[in-house]
């Protein structure tokens, strides 16, 4: 052999491996409408700058005659390249390759890039589209995946990892996603579940589609496991490059600071009246968040779940940051179980990755009933007071409204190291709401009253001139400044400013033992 032979032999081989599981099955994937592993790819790194690794890995199996069936690079492509010039690891699933099933080699290329990505600290983002462990190969496929969900776990608080489901996954193809940081899914293309309709159909006889068992509406409001819903593949791929635009690389890094060019000491007379006269009235805590974060932008997460609680990412004077709020337009902005999962899982994520928690207060206090108490409302809600005391990041917190009872600490209080609270004179601080109160300290008097309903709402009338207001706790320094609303904006920047260089640690330990 020449070395033209040699040269022509690289290049038959890359085409081989590019080609994945052929012409007929990339054609039947663009027919579904979805787009191949290495087209996602390109859309999801900058131009150009994909390095792949291992695209001549074979798989080794001979069970079920699969020596005669072999593809350069088996069932998914790997390496890694830039977003908006910052390193990112990939891994994209082959659904033309045995379903993108997950066997020796295939694992063996993902936990590569894992140990690549620890070792460089940047993201690793995993776009799945598999039927889960590859059957034929039994059990190598499923400590192959052991593998990963090992590495997912030991990666998790170190680098981001985020998952995108771009198509069927089963199985492991749905855990290993379950570990990471993120799950983002396609509208209408993708499904997640632990089996699919068939073996569901076999064991419980339930006839269900893979939609209602396992797509993108089901997984973002019913069960809160998908975190981001793209209307298709693109618009998911480009929802990842954002949200990475708030993340430092790693746990040893600050998030990136962004020219915003929104002025920093803006004020935003409308927040002066956005709180409406009457406590019981509902409104949009998102408006009150877009007014105050750079260019009214707020990185939504997991907008669909929970609703009575908002988490997202924004800016504020060019620093990335974590939003937590309560949201009054939505069951009265009560804390539930989903609401008290939703924000924990989210102010760990923030703690781990140096992000500073910015929480908004307007809450009634934890939702009382058999079905949160027979749930568990006592273990959801210790887990978000645990995030919130455990959380070591700069924490600002100001209460535009209500913050009663245990909700007012766990929102992030000066009790459990709020650094700077602020409070509208709007707010409301007491152990629980006017009503509640005078039907317990008063029961005795308003059952002797002459006119009970009278006697009531001048009671209540009195509770609320006495408590429900911040200068009780600001008489203590459990607030640290009462502030008229239009200054929120300049009044955050410049107390995350303050606590730019924040040094605060928790005991040494191997880790605390969360309310799981
Ligand atoms: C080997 C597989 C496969 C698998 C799919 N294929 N899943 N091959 N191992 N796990 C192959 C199919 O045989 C088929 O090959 C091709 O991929 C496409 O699959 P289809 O079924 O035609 O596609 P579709 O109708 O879109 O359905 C996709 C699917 C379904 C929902 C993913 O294939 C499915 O239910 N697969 C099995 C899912 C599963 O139960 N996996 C094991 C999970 S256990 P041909 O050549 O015919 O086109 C697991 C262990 C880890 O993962 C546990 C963690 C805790």
């Amino acid at each position: 052999m020449n070395e033209n032979h040699k040269f022509k032999r690289l290049e038959e081989m890359r085409a081989r491996s590019r080609l994945g599981g052929g012409s007929a099955r990339i054609e039947a994937q663009h027919k579904k409408g979805r787009f191949t592993a290495r087209e996602r790819i390109d859309l999801l790194l900058d131009k150009g700058s994909f390095r792949e690794v291992d695209a001549f890995v074979e798989h080794r199996t001979h069970d079920f005659s699969l020596h005669e069936q072999k593809f350069l690079g088996d069932s998914v492509v790997t390496g890694w390249g830039t977003i908006e010039g910052r390193l990112a690891y990939v891994f994209s699933q082959d659904f033309t390759v045995f379903g993108g099933s997950l066997g020796e080699v295939h694992a063996a290329k993902i936990c590569k890039i894992m140990d690549m990505a620890m070792k460089a600290g940047a993201p690793v983002i995993g776009l799945n589209d598999s039927g889960g462990a590859r059957i034929q190969e039994g059990v190598v496929s499923l400590g192959g995946y052991a593998e990963i969900f090992l590495r997912n776990t030991l990666a998790s608080g170190v680098i981001p990892q985020l998952s995108a489901i771009m198509g069927p996954c089963a199985g492991g193809a749905v855990y290993s996603p379950a570990l990471t940081d993120f799950i983002f899914m396609v509208r209408n293309s993708s499904y997640m579940f632990v089996t699919g309709p068939d073996v569901v159909k076999t064991v419980t006889h339930e006839d269900v589609s893979f939609e209602d068992l396992g797509g993108a509406s089901v997984h973002s409001e019913k069960s809160g496991v998908c975190h981001i819903a793209g209307d298709s593949e693109a618009d998911t791929l480009y929802l990842i490059r954002k949200m990475l635009s708030y993340l430092p690389q790693n746990n040893m890094e600050d998030p990136p600071f962004v020219q915003t060019g929104d002025n920093p000491l803006r004020m935003e007379n409308a927040l002066d009246s956005i709180i409406p006269e009457s406590p019981d009235k509902p409104y949009d805590i998102k408006e009150i968040i877009r007014l105050i974060v750079d260019n009214g932008e707020l990185f939504e997460v997991q907008e669909s779940f929970a609703a009575n609680i908002v988490i997202g990412f924004a800016r504020l004077g060019g620093h990335s940051v974590g939003i937590v709020a309560n949201q009054p337009a939505v069951l009265a902005g009560v804390l539930d179980i989903d609401a008290s999962e939703k924000a924990a899982r989210f102010v760990r994520f923030l703690d781990s990755f140096n992000i500073p928690i910015i929480t908004f207060e307007d809450v009634p206090g934890f939702l009382p009933g058999t079905y949160q108490e027979h749930n568990g409302i006592i273990r959801s809600g210790a887990k978000l007071l645990f995030a919130y005391c455990e959380a070591t990041v700069p924490k600002l917190t100001v209460v535009t409204r209500k913050a009663y009872g245990g909700a007012y600490i766990v929102m992030s209080s000066k009790h459990i190291r709020g650094d700077v609270n602020l409070a509208w004179p709007t707010t409301e601080i007491a152990v629980m709401g006017p009503d509640g109160a005078v039907n317990i300290i008063f029961r005795k008097e308003l059952e002797k009253a002459k006119d009970p309903v009278k006697r009531k709402a001048e009671l209540v009338a009195e509770y609320r001139e006495k408590f429900a207001n911040p200068f009780i706790a600001a008489e203590r320094g459990y607030v640290d400044d009462v502030i008229e609303p239009k200054e929120t904006r300049p009044r955050l920047i410049n107390a995350l400013e303050m606590l730019e260089n924040k040094r605060e640690s928790n005991p040494p330990k191997k880790h605390g033992n969360n309310p799981l």
